[in-house]
């Protein structure tokens, strides 16, 4: 394929490299004063290669500040890539990232595989120093027959006793994915304990960049299943962001799963990262793009991948509720606000249109009695390219289709997610930037994330409606 190099605005809110690749958030924490968020990063151009860690830090998660690149594929055990992982602060103040080497080796057949291990860096917030003793987990810490090749994306905590224990992801024998846990008393020496918890091939096979946190009293477990199929997660298939839910003995070290699933329903999400924040909150941030249709792009652009807009976490009946942190609240402007309309067929609204909006949507049938068909929105739109979000309250079904987007590959352009049945009310949050949408259903009940890279003078926003409604719209600019 022919590729040639086009110079892309920023987006306003979410955070891309300064240049280059980026996939998922690695090390996502709060250390000295500001968050860091160090990611999967390919200086040399904006197309997957040797990894490197990327380094940017912010005071407020929405403006930030670009530092050296923190880790480079430079030792024997890595020199094909530094691949994801996490990081934790010790008690003297040092910053240790523990992420997985990857070191290329020839198969008999002539194939490429990468062998993978676990490794430390140490270091101040802004230099970071390779452990001499890399790579601290490897092949000969786990059983027979456990994948050498699928074992990464370690994340890392510290239990009140003091243990700290790491959570990598592997493949089992069978194919299926599994998570390891590993015990140190002093974060160098590590010792393998058991399979933490497994796969089975319930949801996809491999499982890649597993959290694991505590929250609203429940203990949650994300994960990134790969090659997921529609029949096991509510129509979702392909690669996807998964949490179970569940408690968390930690003296026996066991996760009671009580329920699962999906984190969001959407194209692009993936391999979120969690932190919590000097007030409690935890925050979580994803990478906003999709490994089935990354590198499938016809342009070479000067940087690639997003990460989605961080978002607040809390547990309610048994689900993972995702909300935009509030500090996006400040970033409003502009305020257009209709209250109460009444309509059927399409309509246009002043003052609602824009790239760069926080849109708030609510929605029931005019008739208490009768149930309206089809609610659609359409934005990103020009006369030509459209995206859409359309409620069907007698499915209770809401689908984002961006098959018009001006999208150049036959790639996933379409998903869709059952809702609680409301009798035909819903409410939308829908965060748009230059090239991306993010919606959240039912004050975040469910969320939809799609990255659409329509010409940026596409900026009208339509409503189409079968049926009668009764609307409530509020919209504001996003300016940082
Ligand atoms: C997930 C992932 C990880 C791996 C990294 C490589 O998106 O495949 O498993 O560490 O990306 O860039």
């Amino acid at each position: 394929m022919c590729r040639e190099k086009k110079k892309l605005k920023k987006p306003e809110i979410h955070l891309t490299a300064d240049s280059g690749w980026m996939n998922d958030p690695n090390g996502f924490s709060y250390y000295k004063g500001q968050y860091h968020m160090f990611y999967q990063y390919h200086p040399f151009s904006s197309i997957w290669g040797p990894m490197h860690w990327g380094h940017a830090v912010s005071k407020d998660l929405i403006h930030w500040s670009y530092l050296p690149v923190a880790l480079v594929p430079d030792m024997k055990y890595d020199k094909d890539g530094c691949f994801s992982g996490n990081a934790i602060s010790l008690s003297d103040e040092k910053q240790v990232l523990i992420y997985t080497g990857v070191k290329n080796e020839i198969q008999t057949d002539g194939s490429v595989k990468g062998v993978q291990t676990q490794c430390l860096a140490i270091g101040d917030g802004i230099t970071y120093e390779k452990n001499k003793d890399n790579p601290v987990i490897t092949e000969m810490d786990i059983p027979n027959g456990f994948s050498r090749y699928d074992f990464r994306d370690p994340t890392i905590w510290k239990k009140k006793d003091g243990t700290y224990c790491s959570l990598v992801a592997n493949r089992a024998p069978n194919g299926s994915g599994q998570v390891l846990l590993f015990k140190s008393k002093d974060i160098f020496k590590w010792k393998y304990e058991k399979v933490f918890i497994k796969n089975d091939f319930r949801y996809g096979t491999m499982w890649e960049c597993p959290d694991f946190f505590e929250l609203d009293n429940n203990a949650v477990f994300v994960v990134s299943p790969m090659d997921i199929k529609e029949e096991n997660a509510e129509g979702y298939n392909g690669n996807g962001t998964l949490c179970l839910i569940g408690s968390y003995d930690e003296d026996a070290d066991v996760f009671d799963e009580k329920s699962g699933h999906l984190i969001d329903y959407g194209i692009d999400f993936y391999a979120p990262q969690t932190v919590e924040a000097p007030d409690g909150r935890k925050i979580m941030i994803g990478w906003m793009q999709n490994w089935d249709s990354c590198n499938l792009r016809v342009d070479e652009t000067d940087w690639y991948g997003q990460m989605s807009v961080p978002r607040e976490l809390s547990i309610q009946n048994n689900r993972l509720i995702q909300w935009p942190i509030q500090e996006l609240d400040d970033l409003r402007c502009n305020k257009v606000e209709y209250k109460n309309i009444v309509f059927t067929g399409e309509k246009r609204f002043d003052g609602i249109y824009g790239r760069i909006v926080d849109l708030e949507i609510q929605i029931e049938s005019e008739d208490s009695q009768k149930l309206f068909e089809i609610f659609e929105l359409r934005f990103a739109q020009n006369d030509v390219h459209y995206t859409s979000l359309k409620y069907l309250p007698g499915h209770n079904k809401v689908e984002i289709n961006r098959e018009l987007s001006g999208y150049e590959r036959a790639i996933i352009n379409k998903r869709h997610c059952k809702v609680k049945n409301q009798s035909g009310h819903i409410k939308f949050r829908i965060i748009m930037d230059r090239y991306s949408v993010e919606v959240f259903i039912n004050d975040g009940e469910q969320v939809m994330t799609s990255t659409i890279y329509t010409e940026q003078d596409a900026r009208d926003i339509s409503f189409i409606v079968q049926g009668n409604i009764k609307m409530h719209i509020v919209k504001y600019d996003l300016k940082a």
